[in-house]
């Protein structure tokens, strides 16, 4: 809406001033990257509107009005070394870009207000952010990270363990409904108790693993608890499994009650039948993680693999830990498991 091309009167003026104006403030960048690292959080949750806070703290002169002011809002890419335009504004001239165009405006609470409106918020989106805002002399870059809550969950496909290159893995966390964990993600998930001795790739285009109990196999069962890691890998030539991150969807994922034992395409066309869709891997790590979702049944899931989700350990029900319980990629013919099913909220 506010970044409509009517808005844009005179296009070759604005990029030659803009040109300037990126100039200037890669000097003010290096300038203040280090004095204003200042920290901020944000929380979303996946597709609600959000606010990333930015204002320019007037040390100088007077206010020139929001005419006057000059914004940028860029994203840095995972790997931090690229940054990522999302909104310019000045004066009337706002333009926005990519996967943020008709997502994004300014805020303009007031005169020194450079907040950003961010909507439907994406997995994609998480990460961190940067405003630049100049005015007359005052200048401010504030960085802000954008958070979702959220489940991390191995994955390794039907080939097994360590087939991905880092595009696969890309591709087969988007297949889960998910994308590729950042390094923050899987160290959250360290903190809150998670323990894999398989490397994976992360976002960051690292290979990593997270160890809660040191032991032999996993970095030497005298290494210090904490995420295992290989660095960055060669993204094409190296395989491994893949950390993936995903949120809550709205909806409920639930085990189809049924008489029989179902072969996989009997189980997809089942939870047709109830008015669902067969589940995907990472419906079922966030019933489990964030809705404490317990059920000792082996279940068909949408890739083609059979788990169930144990949230109070008990006997014959991974005893000793709180999981997702991975049976394996059977052949799709057997005819031994249930399934779960997903219902999306309309
Ligand atoms: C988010 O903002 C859009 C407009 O940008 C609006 O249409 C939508 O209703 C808002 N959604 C929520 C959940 O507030």
């Amino acid at each position: 809406p506010k970044d409509e091309p009517d808005l844009w009167r005179s296009t070759i003026f604005f990029s030659e001033v803009l040109a300037d104006f990126f100039r200037f403030s890669h000097d003010v960048k290096q300038r203040h990257r280090t004095e204003l690292g200042d920290q901020n959080r944000v929380f979303a949750s996946r597709g609600s509107n959000i606010t990333l806070p930015c204002r320019l703290h007037r040390q100088h002169g007077m206010s020139f009005g929001s005419l006057g002011m000059r914004i940028k809002w860029t994203k840095l890419s995972a790997d931090e070394s690229l940054e990522e335009d999302v909104l310019v504004s000045m004066g009337f001239h706002k333009k926005s870009y990519g996967s943020f165009q008709g997502r994004v405006h300014l805020l303009e609470a007031d005169d020194d207000d450079a907040s950003l409106v961010l909507s439907d918020v994406s997995l994609d989106d998480v990460g961190k952010f940067h405003c630049e805002v100049i005015d007359g002399i005052d200048d401010v870059i504030h960085e802000v990270t954008l958070e979702v809550q959220g489940v991390v969950f191995p994955y390794s496909p039907r080939l097994g363990r360590y087939n991905l290159n880092f595009h696969d893995a890309e591709q087969a966390c988007l297949d889960q409904d998910s994308v590729v964990a950042s390094f923050d993600q899987l160290y959250e998930a360290w903190r809150s108790g998670m323990d894999w001795c398989n490397a994976g790739w992360l976002n960051d285009g690292s290979v990593q693993y997270p160890i809660t109990k040191p032991r032999g196999p996993c970095g030497g069962a005298n290494a210090r608890a904490g995420l295992r890691n290989y660095g960055q890998r060669e993204k094409s030539k190296s395989h491994y499994d893949v950390f993936c991150f995903t949120s809550g969807l709205k909806g409920r994922l639930y085990w189809l009650v049924q008489p029989n034992k179902l072969m996989f395409a009997e189980a997809v066309q089942a939870c047709q039948d109830d008015g669902a869709e067969i589940a995907n891997v990472a419906q079922m790590y966030a019933a489990w993680k964030l809705n404490g979702y317990d059920r000792c049944d082996s279940g068909w899931l949408a890739d083609g693999s059979v788990r169930y989700p144990i949230s109070r350990p008990r006997r014959n029900c991974s005893p000793t830990e709180a999981a997702v319980r991975f049976v394996g990629f059977p052949d799709k013919k057997q005819k031994l498991f249930g399934v779960y099913c997903f219902k999306g909220q309309q």
